[in-house]
């Protein structure tokens, strides 16, 4: 069964702490991708899932047994990298044909695993080419070919796909994803794209600064962000967040900004009460905030940013604060300059606290 579970696992380099006490559960067959801001420490986590690092503590458990002393090419687990490491001088064959060759197996058989994997991929007119005769999304596909062929319990794999144009990663996110089905193998995959991230996971694992903020599926992560980091990191446009302070006004408890009063639903106010905040920031999405001639928060139109499929609409709040609503094409778009007021359902609005960055309520 191809689950990797990380138990306790740290790992320093110096001063420098990689990883803080990991603790992660991939499923068999799980495509979980590992999403976090450059140096956060996902690379880190993936070396020493594949023995090519060791933890300081903590253990590592590929299927059932714990693998911490077990050599990396003794993991059963293939790793794909952001630049593929081709062989120059060998052909595509060669090149996938190579680590069945490393381990002794038979030609005939091992010609009928190189057939069977560089048909899967669409290489099989390219097999007698050279790496340098390929298009690099073709040489993405090779590296595929030589990780697949040795039906490897795990993949791991690190920003495969960086090195292709834009067209081409989505298009090869794509049939990564139906190999992986087709496979029904476990994936661990890399990225620090958010874009990614969310299409191709069964669950999103969001690091920040070496440690786990959350683990859960995409829609999860994006609906209910466990801390402010998450919620930032996920979206785009990003997130808006507003700081203030819990207070009452005419006994309703809400958010006290310097822009104005947020009003809180009654679950958000007793969460609010339960948590110790002193200061609470509220996170808006740009896309459930409403534009009109009344509401909680007065605001001026900085900027209209119009993408053609949708507008993003930059305000300035009375203290100063950006705010950005994203509005659909159907809908009146105000001008610049324009002295509008931003609205909200209190159910959309997220709340954490300013101070740890932790979420309030559910
Ligand atoms: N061999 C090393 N020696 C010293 N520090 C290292 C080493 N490898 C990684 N680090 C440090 O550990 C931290 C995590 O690095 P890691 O490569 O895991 O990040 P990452 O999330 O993969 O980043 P990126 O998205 O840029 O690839 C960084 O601060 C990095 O500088
Ligand atoms: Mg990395």
């Amino acid at each position: 069964m191809g689950q990797v579970t990380l138990r306790g696992v740290s790992k320093h380099y110096g001063t420098v702490e990689a990883v803080r006490d990991f603790d992660l559960k991939v499923m068999d067959r799980e495509f979980l991708v590992l999403l976090g801001p450059s140096g956060c420490g996902k690379s880190t986590v993936l070396r020493i899932i594949a023995g090519l690092e060791d933890p300081d503590e903590g253990t590592v458990e590929i299927g059932d047994r714990v693998v911490n002393d077990v050599e990396p090419k003794d993991r059963n687990i293939a790793m794909v990298f952001q630049n593929y490491a081709l062989y120059p001088h060998m052909t595509v064959h060669r090149n996938i044909d190579f680590p069945l060759k490393c381990r002794g197996m038979p030609k005939p058989e091992r010609d009928g695993l190189v057939a069977e994997a560089a048909e899967s991929l669409g290489l099989t007119p390219l097999l007698d080419r050279r790496p340098a005769q390929l298009s690099g999304g073709q040489r993405q596909r090779v590296a595929l070919a030589r990780a697949i062929v040795r039906r490897p319990e795990v993949f791991l794999m690190d920003e495969p796909l960086s090195n292709l144009d834009a067209k081409l990663r989505v298009q090869t996110r794509t049939e990564l994803i139906e190999l992986q089905r087709r496979l029904a193998t476990t994936v661990v995959y890399v990225t620090h794209d958010q874009i990614e991230g969310m299409t191709m996971a069964n669950r999103l694992a969001v690091m920040n600064e070496g440690a786990l903020e959350q683990v859960a599926p995409p829609s999860e992560v994006y609906a209910h962000p466990a801390s402010l980091f998450v919620a930032q990191f996920i979206g785009n446009p990003p997130m808006n967040t507003v700081i203030g302070k819990p207070a009452r006004v005419d006994g309703e408890l809400g958010i006290e900004t310097s822009g104005g009063q947020i009003p809180l639903t009654p679950g958000q106010c007793q969460a609010v009460e339960a948590s110790s905040a002193e200061s609470v920031a509220v996170g808006m999405r740009p896309e459930r905030i409403t534009i009109a001639s009344s509401g909680p928060l007065p605001a001026t139109v900085a900027v209209v940013e119009s993408l053609g499929s949708e507008h993003h609409v930059i305000c300035r709040l009375a203290d100063d604060q950006e705010v950005v609503v994203r509005l659909g094409t159907d809908v009146p778009v105000p001008k610049e300059g324009a002295r509008v007021h931003l609205g909200f359902e209190a159910g959309h609005l997220h709340l954490f606290d300013a101070a740890t960055g932790d979420r309030i309520g559910l």
